[in-house]
């Protein structure tokens, strides 16, 4: 990278996807652990009770973490885990898990990038405050951020409150596909604005409480690249990105969504009060992207390799107006997505010009192999080649565009569980046997050390 100081090679995790041990040191339940508990939720019943057993493996897993040569370590912290009912009493071992977890990775150079929320929401809120619906969900958001700022800010500088936000509101209660699996059109729009709000309010404790360090939030996003050079076709391309990324970060920045949003939406999307916009405006000191594909988009529906709006757009796809397309020639991974490192340059482009500039960090991008076989799962050159593609692709947007990236967090250290895919969709750089546990590094672990160490 051009100036390798301000630059930051990293990895990612998220706690429910890892840590396992669900029942254990008073961690109460969060709903995906209801949900991965549910039958027919999840591909081959798979749970997510043990995981990779990460909360008894953390330090070989750190271990592994610091021999791959990265400098950050990207994971979240279990809401449960601390407060066991979302907003009563603090559980010390939750807060001592952390702080060995935290400790050891700085014992080792390796600099923690905190996220309060991957998804995983104590029960006790879904079942007393219907969750995310319900704005006393965004106030006891803004309590735990507090707790975790007191625990561990000493040693945390790298804040992120939430993760993908976009996945919680369209695929926990519009599609139903994600915890807590509720399907309605409108409920998205109330849980995100909920969402934005938890994040304004932690925001605020966290600034008003002086500490040293930095704050912002991991928006995910495809590319929208449009499907031809008609205005109709750029306008819809413009907008679903807008729809999908502006959505969830126009309110951090500007204090407001998209004009498109408010105009097509009216009063299906909650408005913001005066007092929330200014809580909101200027709350992220950097923005996350996780991203990991690229579709076309189009205002007309004669387009040759649709893409269901499953896929793309989830349950919000009739109010973006946009028809999603393919290549035929883009290579597509086990998830069935599209690989296409142009489209992760042109959105690290798009985020920069929207957002004046403001510092970027590639908080997720990695890629499945669905292959259950150790000796040969471990020989993973599509990973190898998916992971230099894309890094290359942001280098460019780096040294060629002048986008300010600040470090890149591959997905995923090791198999983990994949949600509703389970233990099917293999993203890690570590083959995790689920039987044994056992960890072994792939070839595009090797790779990825390399790409970092020539870099
Ligand atoms: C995004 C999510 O943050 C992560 O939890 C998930 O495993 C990856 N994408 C891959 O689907």
């Amino acid at each position: 990278m051009s100036s390798k100081e301000n630059f930051i090679w990293g990895v990612a995790t998220a706690a429910h996807q890892v840590e396992g041990a669900w029942l254990e040191d008073g961690k109460g339940l969060n709903i995906w652990d209801a949900y991965s508990h549910t039958p027919g939720k999840i591909t081959n019943e798979d749970t997510s009770a043990v995981a990779c057993d990460h909360y008894h493996r953390y330090e070989e897993d750190v271990d592994l973490i610091s021999d791959l040569g990265v400098g950050g370590y990207r994971f979240s912290i279990s809401w449960a885990r601390i407060l066991p009912d979302g907003k009563g009493a603090v559980n010390q071992k939750g807060i001592d898990f952390y702080n060995r977890l935290i400790d050891g990775l700085l014992a080792k150079g390796v600099t923690p990038f905190v996220t309060l929320y991957h998804w995983d929401l104590p029960l006790a809120l879904q079942m007393e405050d219907d969750g995310w619906l319900s704005y006393r969900t965004a106030e006891a958001f803004a309590r735990y951020a507090e707790v975790c700022f007191e625990a561990f800010g000493d040693r945390v500088k790298h804040w992120m409150t939430f993760n993908e936000n976009w996945c919680t509101a369209v695929l926990g209660n519009g599609t139903g596909l994600f915890a807590p699996g509720r399907v309605s059109d409108d409920e998205p729009y109330i849980v995100a604005h909920n969402l934005l709000l938890a994040h304004g309010l932690a925001v605020k404790a966290y600034r008003d409480g002086h500490y040293e360090g930095q704050i912002g939030i991991a928006n995910n996003c495809d590319f929208r690249e449009p499907l031809t050079d008609s205005d109709e076709d750029r306008a819809a391309a413009q907008e679903s990105l807008e729809f999908f990324y502006g959505w969830l970060t126009d309110p951090v920045v500007f204090g407001e969504y998209p004009a498109i949003m408010r105009e097509r939406l009216g009063d299906r999307l909650p408005e913001f009060t005066p007092e929330q916009k200014q809580l909101l405006k200027g709350s992220a000191d950097f923005l996350g992207l996780n991203h990991y594909t690229t579709h076309y988009a189009s205002r007309t529906d004669q387009v040759e390799n649709a893409v269901s709006s499953e896929d793309g757009n989830g349950g919000i796809s009739d109010d973006q107006q946009v028809v999603l397309s393919s290549d035929s020639d883009w290579p597509v991974t086990s998830m069935g997505w599209f690989v296409v490192p142009w489209g992760f340059r042109k959105m690290l482009n798009w985020i920069h010009e929207r957002y004046n500039g403001l510092p970027i960090y590639v908080t997720e991008n990695g890629t499945a192999l669905a292959n259950n076989d150790v000796e040969t799962a471990i020989d993973d050159t599509e990973r190898a080649e998916f992971i230099q593609s894309y890094t290359n692709a942001m280098k460019e947007a780096i040294e060629e565009d002048g986008v300010d990236v600040r470090g890149y967090f591959c997905w995923t250290l090791m198999d983990n569980f994949e949600w509703t895919r389970g233990y099917d969709m293999r993203f890690g750089l570590i083959f995790c046997d689920f039987e044994t546990l056992e960890r072994t590094p792939k070839a595009s672990y090797y790779a990825y050390r390399e790409i970092i160490q020539s870099s």
